[in-house]
This record gives C-alpha cells, structure tokens and sequence, in this order.
C-alpha cells in the first residue's frame, strides 16, 4: 500500500506528518471520502466541489488546483490498485509552532490521500439484513455542514451506538428531531411512501450521496419532502435508511432496539440502493 503525502507516494508504514501539524492538534483540516467503484471514483465532482467549499469556509488555502488534486485521488486509488473501496482526502492548514490564530503566509497546507479496497459482499451482507441505529443527543458545533476532520462527538457516538448493538448513531437536536447519522444522512419513508429527510442547513453535512439520491427520485418521481423529523416519527415509519459514500444505500431495521415495519430492509429503500448507481456519476 501507498500513501500520497504532499507531493509523494510513499509505503504506507512510512507515511507520517509533522507532529505540530494543526490537523493533530487543532483539527484544523477539512476531509473527503469518495466510493470507488470498478476502480473509478463515484461523484467526483460534487466531492470536489464540497471539498473546496470547506477549505473556503475555513480560510484553508487550496493546496492545488481541482484538476491537480484529482489526479491525486485518481492516482492513490490506481497505485492501490482499488477496485471496490474508498478513498480518502484530507487537508489540513499545514504545519507550525502551536498558536490558535492562522499561522502566518509561508505555511503549506498539508495533502494526505488513502485508498483503501473494501469487501463488496461483506457491504452487501449488511444491506441485505439491514443496520441497527441508536440515537443520542447531538453534541457537535454549530457548523456540521463544514466536512472537518473534528469528528470526536461521532466516535462517541458510534462507540456507544455500538455498545449498544448499533450500527449507526442518529444525531438528535434539543427539539427532538434527527439531524443526521454520526457519519451518514437519515431517512425515513411515511406511510405514504413519502420520502423525508433533513432540509440542509449548518446542522448537518450536505452529504453527495443524498444529493445525487435527490436526482434519483426526481428521475423515478418519487414523492420527497425535505423538512426534520423526531425519533417517534421514525420509529413509526414504513422504512428507513441512512446514505453515505460508504453504505451507499443503507436500510436501517431497527432503531433504539424497536424494529422498522416488519423489521427487514423495505422495498423502496432496497430499489433505491439498486439503482443508485444508475444516476451516479
Ligand atoms: N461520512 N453526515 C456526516 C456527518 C458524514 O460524516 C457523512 C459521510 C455523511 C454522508 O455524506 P456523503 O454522502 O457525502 O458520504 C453525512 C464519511 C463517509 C466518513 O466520515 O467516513
């Protein structure tokens, strides 16, 4: 294996930052993670866009070029030789003596890319029995729609998600309604089969695989309504299921130990994952 740190290609035991790297000590960077699949990464450019959004809103310089940093993508996955898998961006504001305000012009940003291949029928197994969610109160800032690598309230919850028999930990805001998954966004589908999820905002992440999801049910006519939903509501729902560039489509079966309609993954949300990729770019 290979790793792409600023400008090269080195074995994976060997790769390393600067200890005063600010993404060490001020999770000071920003991240992406696209699918690759038949070894061409899926929605390249809404990742790329949503990428230089987050450097923008950060004040993060771009280290190069879109086109640049694509090849960069391209070429970790193709050194990795990855047909199935992820890859993995991330851009910190570079290296300098610890001080919170921006160190001054000469520092570099710091460019570390991954890839790495995943098991596609272990990923099928999963959607094929379907993921259990637990919820718990959301404690991260009040920009989540920045893709920063300051991820510690979703290790926590995912660790206690697990503890807890889950898959996936659902965010839940003071009012009671879902934000989004720890690292995916939450769906329901209403009696009706009324698609619902989150309208964007600052509270959770514009995710690329619920955007490109958006164009599918415009293509299948599929009735959506973007407004928030609380946990009864979901818990009452015919299906549900989260997205992300990892699960895709994945359907959610259980949620805090109480099974989703009949408990299994539901029909819509099983034609969904199916044809994801037929909208996919
Ligand atoms: N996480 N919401 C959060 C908080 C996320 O971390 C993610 C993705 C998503 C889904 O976004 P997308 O469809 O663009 O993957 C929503 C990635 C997969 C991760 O952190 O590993």
């Amino acid at each position: 294996r290979v790793v792409y740190v600023n400008g090269r290609y080195l074995p994976y035991a060997q790769a390393g930052v600067h200890v005063e790297d600010r993404g060490l000590q001020f999770a000071d960077a920003i991240y992406e993670v696209c699918e690759v699949r038949a070894g061409a990464l899926v929605d390249r450019t809404r990742h790329m866009e949503r990428l230089e959004r987050s450097l923008a809103e950060l004040g993060i310089r771009q280290p190069m070029s879109r086109a640049a940093l694509s090849i960069v993508l391209s070429e970790t996955v193709r050194r990795n030789r990855v047909k199935t898998g992820l890859v993995y961006l991330q851009i910190t504001r570079g290296a300098a003596p610890r001080d919170f305000p921006f160190p001054r012009s000469g520092v570099s940003p710091t460019v570390i890319c991954l890839a790495r291949s995943l098991d596609g029928a272990v990923r099928e197994a999963r959607a094929s029995a379907g993921i259990a969610v637990a919820t718990m109160p959301d404690t991260r800032w009040a920009r989540c729609d920045i893709k920063t690598v300051m991820l510690l309230p979703a290790v926590l919850a995912k660790e206690d998600a697990g503890k807890a028999g889950a898959q996936e930990a659902w965010f839940v805001d003071r009012d009671g309604f879902v934000t989004e998954g720890a690292s995916s966004n939450a769906w329901i589908v209403d009696r009706d089969g009324t698609l619902i999820t989150r309208a964007l905002g600052h509270e959770l992440l514009p995710g690329v695989t619920r955007r490109t999801l958006l164009d599918l049910l415009s293509r299948e006519k599929i009735p959506l309504i973007e407004r928030p939903f609380r946990v009864e509501e979901a818990i009452a729902a015919r299906e549900a299921f989260v997205t992300s560039a990892f699960g895709l489509v994945m359907p959610v079966v259980r949620i805090n130990g109480v099974a989703i309609g009949d408990g299994h993954p539901g029909d819509l949300t099983r034609r969904l994952r199916s044809n994801f990729h037929q909208v996919a770019e």
